[in-house]
């Protein structure tokens, strides 16, 4: 059935400016990681994509590996493009990247101006659209001279493949050279993508300094720690979560019974507070402005939905703020 968008869907979502930028983000960003591969039906991955878009979600985040199969996502994203969102390619923000292991050889990995330039054009075409708004050196390269690596994506942008670039994964020192040499380049850096949640606070630890410093956007990803940070786990480990049906990435041994005393206090924490865990998780990575959205994933809409409650949620007292540091230490 032909698409037609919420007509309120701007009603419902908040945006933050991305650091210095002309860019906003909805506080919720999509990601296709998990969901959106060849063990996903395509009805489902449209009926997340819709419930998302109707919500104000207006940016979509994806990779060139992302699938299973290496490369499904952005297929399947594609056909998505084709079907639903070419009306309304101009609302959305779309993010593509490269940087992890994608084919095989010597180019098909890390951060060569080889591997970035020819991984944007297979995602072009995979994703059928002609650019990207965002794309991503996706990890730092410890062989290949960051100078490189940037030149590369100053290229992407002036060669019209993107309009904007961002870093992930990288430390602040790495982040805070690779953002100074695209200033000189005169392509920006707009954003970096960093794994942040209350099991993961990292940044914490210098990089959202720089990041404020230098008026750069941030989008924190695997917010809910993949699932961990919400109800999935509280009582075993159902078939149809991540763990328990997809555990390329989050191990069913390493839900410790250690992990589940400190999501079962934060559970009793977000009810007092009158919200699911999951809403609470992402208001706390939002709770300070540095962080412009939380790029959550779903396998369901009813969890889009769940989530889009975060963004009005009850604002933090300080004693509540101290009593989740104190269940995290
Ligand atoms: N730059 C990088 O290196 C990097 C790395 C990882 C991810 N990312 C990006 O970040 C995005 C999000 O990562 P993520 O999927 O790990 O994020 P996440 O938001 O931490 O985890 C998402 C998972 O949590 C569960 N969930 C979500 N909402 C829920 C709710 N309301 N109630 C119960 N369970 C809920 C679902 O798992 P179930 O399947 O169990 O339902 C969902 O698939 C990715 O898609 C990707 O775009 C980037």
């Amino acid at each position: 059935m032909t698409y037609t968008a919420a007509e309120n869907r701007y009603d419902q979502m908040q945006y933050r400016r991305c650091g210095a930028s002309g860019v906003k983000l909805p506080m919720l960003s999509l990601g296709l990681w998990h969901n959106f591969g060849a063990i996903t039906p395509f009805e489902t991955q449209q009926s997340i994509l819709r419930t998302a878009f109707d919500h104000g979600v207006t940016h979509f985040d994806l990779a060139n590996n992302y699938g299973p199969p290496y490369g499904e996502a952005e297929r399947n994203f594609g056909m998505h493009m084709d079907r639903d969102w070419r009306p309304y390619r101009d609302e959305l923000i779309l993010s593509t990247k490269a940087g992890y292991d994608m084919w095989p050889g010597p180019y098909g990995n890390f951060g060569s101006r080889k591997y970035l330039i020819a991984s944007i054009d297979q995602s072009l075409k995979r994703m059928h659209v002609d650019y990207v708004d965002i794309f991503y050196h996706h990890r730092p390269d410890p062989d290949t001279p960051l100078e490189e690596t940037m030149a590369a994506l100053d290229h992407i942008v002036r060669s019209g493949r993107a309009l904007y670039v961002g870093i992930s994964n990288y430390k602040p020192e790495q982040a805070k050279k690779a953002i100074a040499i695209l200033r000189q380049l005169g392509t920006p850096c707009l954003i970096h993508q960093p794994n942040y949640s209350m099991l993961n606070r990292w940044i914490e630890g210098g990089l959202t300094d720089v990041l404020r410093e230098e008026k750069v956007g941030c989008i924190c990803f695997s917010p809910l720690s993949g699932g961990l940070l919400t109800d999935r786990y509280l009582n075993g480990i159902p078939a149809d979560s991540r763990a328990g049906h997809d555990p390329r990435f989050l191990k069913p041994d390493s839900i410790t019974e250690e992990k589940l005393t400190v999501i079962r206090a934060l559970n009793e924490l977000a009810q007092k507070r009158g919200q699911k865990l999951s809403q609470m998780a992402l208001q706390w990575v939002l709770r300070d402005e540095v962080v412009t959205s939380a790029l959550i994933g779903a396998s369901r809409p009813q969890q889009i939905l769940d989530n889009i409650e975060a963004v009005n949620g009850p604002a933090f007292t300080q004693e509540e703020l101290s009593a989740i540091d104190a269940i995290l230490a």
